[in-house]
């Protein structure tokens, strides 16, 4: 690559960060003073602020510079208020370009409270592109995506996405900075931020994989991370649930595939005399999901106890060696009432509890080897959230009794199995969540899987990495209100 004999000029001006709104948000300032955000048919409330404060929103629709804004400024702190509130609510999109021209960039955040920060880099800095980040066409646009960043990247100037590309190699700052297509500290800095980039430690060059991050990263296939955090809630901004969005483009499949047309041998009538249903068969035959629940009689401890040791308690518990040859490391193992992939049980229970009968209301951990629960201080909100949430999936009139987030160890499965790791959790999910189906049928309880979760939330109630122990399912459990069990099919 040719070296030029002084950075851009471009660079040396420095291009602005600017703050603006969303393009799906319109802001309302009413006569009180109150400003009201308006997209995709809702109404946020932002707050009553001064006549100063809303002469200026009309700079949000442009970019408003965050370097203008100084929160340690009286005049400025309402400003930075309205942009932090706004900010929390993703309603906001953040430009990087020349004063006057087109966005070199445009970031999109992706998680709650994204907050663009230009992280410091030095000369002598070495820095790479993480093995996570990804460009794709989306629409008529080029972004930067990574599923460990808090938000994406438009990229408008394409010699910004070919001057990235070489940064596959480590590079050293004070020679990258001479190269003719050099982006900008400004746009290094905030893909550092967003771990879309990475500083190397003396001596990592050799190790890239294990450089980028913590060691449980270093277990994480591409796309599992990517399908982890894209098919989940909390860690990314495009539509999801049931959307019905193509429905003017194509007719629904029918429920029941049309047959084949060879030969066909029935089977109804087959066994002679009919079977009586086994137990097993009338237990299939009775579950079904239950939403709504009788919070005059709620579930009880005992209840709760006995459900979590029909369906997750811990049987038996052994070690093996030689798993990955004679020298290999001892492996532990575990067994439970389910199947799972490779015996890796990697699956946990978390219950957030509205109402037990015998067991305050919180957030606990199931220990299933030592079938106990284990309080877990969490924020009232968060908590509160969790279970409005599970609420609003089930389409119920009332928060779940128990909200159970069933969580997954990854690593435990990713330590041996490459490609598939995450395919088999989900596999599991799915195997666990019947036997918490059934269990709860065979209790005179009800139940009810959940098909969204939000593995920031979770993160920020545990206190865990994403990338190490994350929300994977949830399953509503209760005591099915009488009049509704049997009317829930559907
Ligand atoms: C993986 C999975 C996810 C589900 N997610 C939801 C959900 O988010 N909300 C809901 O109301 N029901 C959910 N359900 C329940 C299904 O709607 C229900 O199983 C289906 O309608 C069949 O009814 P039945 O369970 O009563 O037989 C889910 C079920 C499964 C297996």
């Amino acid at each position: 690559m040719a070296v030029a004999t002084k950075p851009r000029s471009r660079i040396a001006k420095g291009p602005l960060l600017a703050g603006r709104l969303n393009p799906r948000v319109a802001l309302d300032a009413q006569a009180d003073g109150n400003v009201v955000a308006r997209f995709d048919g809702h109404a946020l409330g932002l707050g009553k602020f001064s006549e100063a404060t809303i002469r200026r929103l009309g700079e949000l629709r442009g970019g408003l510079p965050l370097a203008s804004v100084k929160p340690g400024r009286a005049a400025d702190k309402e400003l930075d208020l309205l942009l932090r509130r706004l900010a929390h609510s993703g309603l906001l999109e953040y430009r990087l370009g020349p004063a006057r021209g087109g966005d070199d960039v445009v970031i999109e955040p992706q998680i709650a409270d994204y907050w663009p920060q230009i992280a410091k880099i030095a000369n002598t800095d070495t820095i790479a592109l993480s093995r996570f980040a990804y460009l794709r066409r989306r629409g008529k646009e080029m972004v930067l995506e990574s599923p460990r960043a808090g938000a994406l990247f438009r990229i408008g100037d394409p010699r910004i996405a070919a001057a990235l590309t070489t940064l596959a190699h480590p590079q050293k700052i004070n020679r990258y900075r001479k190269e003719r297509g050099f982006p900008g500290l400004e746009v290094l800095g905030l893909l550092l931020d967003c771990q879309i980039l990475f500083k190397l430690k003396p001596g990592d060059a050799a190790g890239l994989r294990a450089s980028e991050g913590d060691p449980n990263l270093v277990l994480w296939d591409f796309h599992d991370l990517l399908f982890h955090t894209r098919s989940t809630d909390g860690r990314q901004a495009n539509p999801l649930g049931g959307l019905y969005s193509y429905a003017d483009l194509m007719p629904p499949l029918p429920a029941v595939r049309p047959p084949w047309p060879g030969e066909v041998i029935a089977l109804e009538g087959s066994t002679r005399p009919a079977p009586t249903p086994s137990p097993f068969a009338s237990l299939l035959g009775s579950r079904h999901s239950i939403r709504d629940f009788d919070d005059e009689h709620p579930i009880t401890l005992s209840e709760l106890a006995a459900f979590l040791q029909t369906a997750a308690r811990v049987q038996a518990k052994w070690t093996s060696g030689g798993d990955t040859g004679e020298e290999g490391p001892e492996v532990s193992y575990a067994s439970r009432p389910y199947p799972s992939g490779g015996a890796a049980y990697e699956l946990e229970l978390y219950l957030a509890v509205e109402k037990c009968d015998g067991l305050a209301r919180g957030f606990y951990h199931y220990d299933a080897d030592r079938h106990a629960l284990t309080a877990i201080e969490v924020g009232a909100r968060d908590l509160d959230a969790q279970l409005l949430d599970a609420e609003f999936a089930i389409g119920a009139s009332h928060v779940p009794q128990i909200l159970i987030v069933i969580a997954a160890r990854f690593g435990r499965v990713s330590w041996k199995y490459s490609s598939v790791a995450y395919s088999l959790i989900l596999k599991d999910v799915g195997v666990l969540t019947q036997t918490l189906y059934l269990a709860a049928a065979d209790l005179g309880l009800g139940g009810c899987a959940i098909g969204t979760n939000n593995i920031d939330r979770f993160a920020r109630m545990t206190g865990l990495d994403f990338s190490v122990e994350g929300s994977v399912g949830q399953f509503a459990l209760g005591r099915g209100r009488p009049e509704r069990a049997g009317a829930e099919r559907g």
